[in-house]
Order: structure tokens, then sequence, then C-alpha cells
């Protein structure tokens, strides 16, 4: 079972901004489960392309080539566009009429302090530079997610605030119109197990900091990155006893090797001493040669085909705006913008 309980009543909403292709730290925190909850409930998919724009607009080719990339993943790993509903988010402008309403709703010194704004805003360093679009993108996103009545949002920590947000946003709403048309939804975000760190120990997977593997990597690749994986710096004699703690190698076992006795057994030996590096990297290696291998296979046939990937999008797309369509209309109704 996922990570979470899910009633067949739940509608679930998530998704990715269009940046890059998806690594491993997806596949622990989010993708994995993923795929178990589209037996189980209503799952759409949103690939953000727009929020990626909010940051991106000098870059807006990669955007757009990672819509492809980013699905590619998604079926790779075993999502299944006849169980989740996979769309484009640009393709849907249901969902920006849905936002400039929203966008009454809060106010600019509230999207200034949403944390992860203000973090984002830093990150970027935009100080007062602050793309309109980037600072308001809470509003889109709640849009995304009360669109299709979302009542679970799995995500990433870090956009917490942007569900708390949304469901300000809701309950603004609903009290303005006098009526529940809106639905709250619950953010669920992975176990503390389940963030996977970089390969060189930060704590953050990502691509741009260059200590990522992603879900496409060659044979090759997945060796090098074991190879250049963090363990214990102070554990340099194979006779010296090693640090498990922080020990990248110990964190990927425990979250992909289903042998928990071998990993305690592999633990306990390194912590006592005479157990080397080589030896636990070789497990872990074999593990993610294996997980990944019909990963990247699935992906390469995939891919030889683009147009057929293009189709399942265009379909996933076609049923999303149906349903962004219906709450759009009864957002407008409940407003009274029903003219004729
Ligand atoms: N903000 C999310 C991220 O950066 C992507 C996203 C856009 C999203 N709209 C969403 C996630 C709606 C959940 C629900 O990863």
């Amino acid at each position: 079972m996922s990570d979470f309980p899910v009633t067949p009543s739940d509608i679930i909403l998530t998704g990715d901004r269009t940046t890059g292709q998806l690594h491993l730290g997806h596949y622990v925190g989010s993708l994995r489960n993923r795929v178990l909850l589209q037996d189980h409930c209503q799952q759409f998919l949103l690939l953000a392309d727009a929020q990626a724009l909010t940051d991106n607009m000098g870059n807006y080719l990669k955007v757009r080539d990672n819509v492809l990339q980013v699905a590619l993943d998604y079926l790779a790993v075993g999502i299944d566009p006849q169980k989740s509903t996979i769309f484009i988010q640009s393709l849907v402008p249901e969902l920006s009429e849905l936002a400039s309403y929203y966008l009454n709703l809060v106010t600019v010194s509230r999207l200034e302090r949403n944390p992860t704004i203000k973090d984002e805003i830093k990150q970027r360093g935009y100080e007062r530079d602050i793309p309109a679009g980037f600072l308001t993108y809470p509003a889109a996103q709640a849009a995304d997610i009360t669109a299709f009545k979302a009542t679970i949002v799995p995500v990433g920590a870090d956009q917490v605030p942007m569900i708390e947000q949304t469901n300000e946003i809701v309950r603004r709403f609903n009290a303005s119109v006098d009526q529940d048309i809106l639905v709250e939804a619950r953010a669920v975000v992975p176990e503390a197990g389940a963030r996977l760190p970089g390969i060189d120990g930060k704590a953050k997977m990502s691509k741009s900091l260059g200590n990522a593997l992603v879900l496409s990597a060659s044979p090759d690749e997945i060796s090098q990155a074991v190879r250049m994986m963090y363990t214990d710096p102070n554990h340099l004699k194979v006779s010296d006893p090693g640090q498990i703690e922080g020990n990248v190698v110990f964190t990927y076992l425990d979250a992909f090797e289903p042998d928990t006795a071998l990993v305690d057994d592999l633990k306990a030996r390194y912590r006592q001493g005479g157990l080397g590096d080589t030896v636990i990297k070789k497990q872990l290696e074999e593990r993610l040669q294996a997980l990944l291998e019909p990963i990247r296979t699935r992906r390469e046939e995939l891919a030889r085909d683009p147009l057929a990937v293009m189709e399942i999008l265009k379909a996933g797309t076609r049923q999303a705006r149906e349903v962004a369509a219906k709450t759009l209309a009864e957002v407008k109704h409940a407003m009274g913008l029903t003219y004729f």
C-alpha cells in the first residue's frame, strides 16, 4: 500500500514543474506512491509548464521540452494514463481564469509572507525585482488544486505553505459567496525516510546542484554516481570503524534494499570496522541497476514515439479541461457572473 490511506472518493492532484528530468529523489518521494495510489482513487497529474515559466521566462524552450521528458518519466515508472489523468497546465486556460479571481482574495503582503515564496525569492536573488507572476503563483497553484476539487495533494514539505494558502482562498471564496463551492485539500508529505539526499550527502537531491541521479541514467552513469557517493570521510582504512549516520550509501540501501536483514548485517559490520566502502557500494549498485534498468528500457521505448506520448497528454488535457471548466462555471455562477 502507499504511505497514506485514501478512500475511493478522494481526489488527488499533484504535479511537477517541467524544468528538468525527474530523478531518484522524485521516485522515492512521490512517483512510487503515485503508481500505487492510481489504483485507489482518481488522480490528476499536472505538468506545470506555466508555473515553471514564472521564473524561467528566459528559458521557455527548456520548460516546453521538459513537458515530454517529465511525461516520459511518469510513464516509465508505471503511471498508467488509463488510471491517472496526465495533463499540460498551459493548455487548461480555465486555471488562469480561476487564478485571476483568487488573486482578489489574497494580499500582496500575504504572498510576500508565504515561506516558500520568501525562500525562493532569496534563492533566486530577486530582492525587490520579483516577477509579479512569480509572486502570485500561489494563487495559480490554488487554482490547480481547487479546479479538480482535490482532497489530497501529495507534495514535498516545501509545498505545504502553498496548500495552506490554497485553503485560505477556499475558505474566503466560500464565505464570500456563502456557498460551499470549493473544497479544502490536505497536503500529504513523504515520511522522513522517503527523503533522499543527493549523492554528495547534501540534504536535497536536485539536478541543478549536480547531485542527482536521473531516472534515465545509463548503467555507466549509475556506476559513476555510486562510486562518487558520499560515505564516511573518516573511514579511511577498511579496518576502521565506520559511521552509518549521514552515510549516503546506507541511506540509499535503507530506501532501496528490500532485504533489511542484509542491510542490518552490513551496518553492524561497517560500524565495527572491517567492512570497506566497496562492499556496501557494490550491494547498492546492484540494487540501483536492477531498479532503473526496466525504467530506462521502458523510457527508451516510449521516447521512440514522442507523438504517441503527446497523444496521451492531449487526451489527459481534454479530460482535465472538462473538469476545470465545470468548476470555473460553478465559481462564476456563484459570483453571479451569468449574464445571458
Ligand atoms: N509547485 C510545485 C513544485 O514546485 C508544482 C505544482 C504546481 C504543484 N501546481 C501544483 C504541486 C499543484 C501540487 C499541486 O513542485
